[in-house]
């Protein structure tokens, strides 16, 4: 049986990252075992590191804080993904801009939160729920030099009513995120 290797990134509550915990980690697709062998954090006090604990992973913390120089940083972070020999590193609401230096060494994907190429960067459900826009939904796309700019891999919409509130919004895209994401990897190691 062939096993590949995820590396998650995560900034913040890691909902995402549970997510995967529950739905493909030491699961099998299509005859390929995936298993979650890193899980790593640019914030200390990030809600997501005892999620990750919770599922057997330490998680590496790494604080961005510490390093003056993106590129720095940026190397430190290739350094540890590559020691682990990963097949996909994921970005699960891993809140930072990454250098040529990442895209070029690390083949990873990223889940965003808007019908991309529409509200890319920060703020996409607040800005997208302001624009008043009909649909609403969220994208996976492998990452490259631009930011939320890379091939789209996966990507789901739904239909705001006219009553929707910011919350319901909000929930209704995290929904969709916790669909597409898990589907959007089982798709990029397996098929
Ligand atoms: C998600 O909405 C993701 O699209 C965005 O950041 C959020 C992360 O949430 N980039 P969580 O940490 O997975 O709960």
């Amino acid at each position: 049986m062939i096993t590949k290797k995820i590396a998650v990134l995560f900034s913040g509550s890691g909902t995402n990252l549970e997510n995967l915990f529950l739905k493909i980690h030491n699961k099998t697709f299509n005859g390929v075992k995936l298993e979650i062998t890193l899980t790593l954090c640019n914030k200390k006090n990030a809600p997501g590191i005892a999620k990750s604990r919770r599922y057997g992973i330490e998680p590496v913390i790494l604080e961005h804080s510490e390093y003056p120089e993106r590129a720095d940083f940026d190397k430190k972070l290739v350094e540890i993904i590559k020691a682990h020999e990963v097949d996909l590193c994921v970005l699960a609401g891993f809140m930072r801009i990454l250098t040529p230096h990442f895209t070029k060494n690390v083949k990873a994907v990223n889940i965003h939160p808007s019908l991309l190429p529409l509200f890319k960067g920060a703020d996409a459900v607040k800005k997208s729920y302001e624009s008043g826009a009909k649909e609403a939904g969220a994208s996976v796309h492998f990452v490259n030099e631009e930011l939320d700019g890379g091939e789209i891999i996966l990507q789901k919409g739904f239909k705001r009513t006219w009553d929707m509130s910011y919350e319901e919004y909000e929930a209704n895209i995290h929904k969709i995120e916790y669909e597409i994401l898990p589907q959007a990897i089982v798709k990029v190691l397996t098929q």
